[in-house]
């Protein structure tokens, strides 16, 4: 299975933060922020990833981690040319997947727990998507699935009025059905290909599955509030003491 990491975006809601540097290149307590997902990936066994950035710093992900080999993965990178959403980033990456399965993160969410037993799970699915859902304090800021006898009715992009407060977390398990999901979209309001339309229709198809994450999940491009708390969770958490299993030093 491939992974995939999304790291474009204007990162609008850090400026000026990102002004001239990408949000996923900023410091997350000892690290810069992208160490996270692609540390989740590796220790899931996933070690050929894909890197999507705009045109303005791919160059800086490629200095900064070259061709992977460094951290005992093979890491190549794509451009999207304008940021048109997560699910318009994602489908640059259909050539990579090759008709596969594929892991996504977003490269401002980080995990606590480990991923590869639901990655197994996944790995056993015949076919469709598998998400993460996590109890939040704000789940009107993300997208927010309304769970019933432990099946998902519905998955509401920042609604107003959230029916739950399960976030969908930025981690997802896709097969190649989702290229065909992706070119079928329209923009959303904000003008996006938005990945809750991607996780509706698998769910109007029969074959969203979910698990729940138990430790702690960080969003830090939601807030300046968000990444010093991710920071602060991080430095008192197994993700502080990585740098070895990632070979960073
Ligand atoms: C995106 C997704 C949202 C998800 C969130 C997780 O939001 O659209 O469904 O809950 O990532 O980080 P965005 O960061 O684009 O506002």
């Amino acid at each position: 299975m491939k992974g995939i990491i999304l790291a474009g975006g204007t990162g609008s809601r850090l400026h000026p933060l990102t002004k001239i540097t990408n949000k996923h290149l900023l410091p997350v307590y000892n690290k810069p922020m992208i160490y996270y997902p692609l540390f989740s990936l590796k220790e899931a066994g996933i070690t050929d990833v894909l890197i999507v950035s705009g045109r303005g710093h791919c160059g800086n992900f490629l200095e900064l981690l070259g061709s992977g080999a460094k951290f005992g993965m093979h890491l190549a990178y794509e451009v999207q040319e304008e940021a048109g959403g997560i699910a318009q980033a994602l489908n640059l990456a259909e050539a990579f997947v090759d008709g596969g399965k594929a892991v996504v993160i977003l490269g401002d969410n980080i995990f606590e727990d480990n991923i590869s037993e639901a990655v197994e799970e996944y790995k056993n699915q015949e076919s469709g998507a598998r998400i993460f859902l996590k109890s939040v304090k704000n789940p009107e800021s993300y997208g927010v699935a309304e769970v019933a006898d432990d099946k998902i009715l519905q998955i509401v992009e920042k609604p107003k009025e959230p029916k739950s407060d399960l976030a969908v977390v930025g981690c997802y398990m896709y097969d190649h059905h989702v290229f065909e999901i992706i070119q079928s979209l329209s923009p959303s309001q904000r003008n996006e290909l938005e990945i809750t339309d991607v996780n509706n229709r698998y769910l109007k198809e029969g074959t969203l599955k979910y698990d729940v994450l138990k430790g702690f999940w960080g969003d830090c491009g939601e807030s300046f509030d968000s990444l010093l708390e991710a920071a602060h969770l991080i430095k008192g958490s197994r993700l502080a003491k990585i740098d070895d299993k990632l070979n960073l030093i």
